[in-house]
């Protein structure tokens, strides 16, 4: 594991935008996996930063989204699928034809997760997979007690996932009670995988992903197992390692 612990979320954005710029650099074409959250947004903002100052071209890239709330349909302001084009496909200039979001309201859910895999599979794999966590140790949708086996699936979402995402839609109440995301099993296929934190709120999570035991009740510690991790962290975020 690769950990990089930088001085604030600005020098996290940076850093976790360098990674993602070299990857594009020695391999334009490679395949994205790509999170949503507070965390990610300063790296989209960074990299869009420097695709309009003509630094860097992601118009080859593939990318592919690692989760959403069920039920809600991808234009959706809420939805994660929306998120992604508005704060990086559109603005970094990937066309939708190498973008694939996770459908929300897919009529069959199960049937949509599995179409997801295939076309990552189709695109080679995912070459660097991009994760923020969750309070609880969560990544992606995959609340503790997860099976590190899981492929995509359809996940009901802890009552702190949604307490987090209470705001976006107004009330608690009115947050969706299951996710669709990319399992254990399909991060961990990806070739690289970078892992982001930033603040003292996720402190206590970075610690048990990183320095506790291997267990599906902290599904980020899943990654201890990964040969190519960097984990990208603030020091209010290292501040228990
Ligand atoms: C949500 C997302 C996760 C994300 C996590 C942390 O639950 N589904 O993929 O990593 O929140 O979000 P934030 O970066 O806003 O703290």
């Amino acid at each position: 594991m690769e950990l990089l612990r930088v001085e604030d979320y600005d020098a996290l954005s940076r850093a976790a935008a360098n990674r993602v710029g070299r990857l594009i650099a020695s391999r334009p074409g490679a395949v994205l996996g790509l999170p949503t959250g507070e965390t990610p947004l300063g790296m989209y903002r960074e990299l869009v930063g420097r695709v309009r100052e003509g630094r860097l071209d992601v118009s080859a890239a593939i990318a592919f989204s690692l989760d959403e709330f069920h039920g809600l349909p991808p234009e959706h302001p809420a939805s994660f699928c929306s998120f992604l084009r508005r704060h990086f496909f559109e603005p970094a200039g990937i066309p939708p034809s190498r973008t694939r979001c996770l459908c929300g309201d897919a009529p069959d859910p199960e049937a949509e997760c599995a179409v997801h895999e295939a076309a990552i599979a189709a695109a080679g794999g995912i070459d660097l997979q991009v994760l923020g966590i969750g309070r609880n140790g969560h990544i992606g949708y995959n609340e503790p007690g997860t099976p590190f086996s899981s492929r995509a699936h359809v996940a009901p979402l802890a009552p702190e996932t949604r307490e987090a995402a209470a705001a976006a839609f107004g009330a608690f109440e009115l947050v969706p009670l299951r996710g669709v995301t990319l399992g254990i099993q399909s991060i961990l296929a990806a070739r690289q995988v970078m892992l982001l934190a930033s603040g003292a709120e996720k402190a206590g999570a970075v610690k048990a992903a990183l320095r506790g035991p291997v267990t599906p009740e902290v599904p980020a510690s899943a990654l201890q197992g990964h040969p190519a991790l960097t984990v990208v962290v603030d020091a209010a975020a290292a501040a228990l390692l």
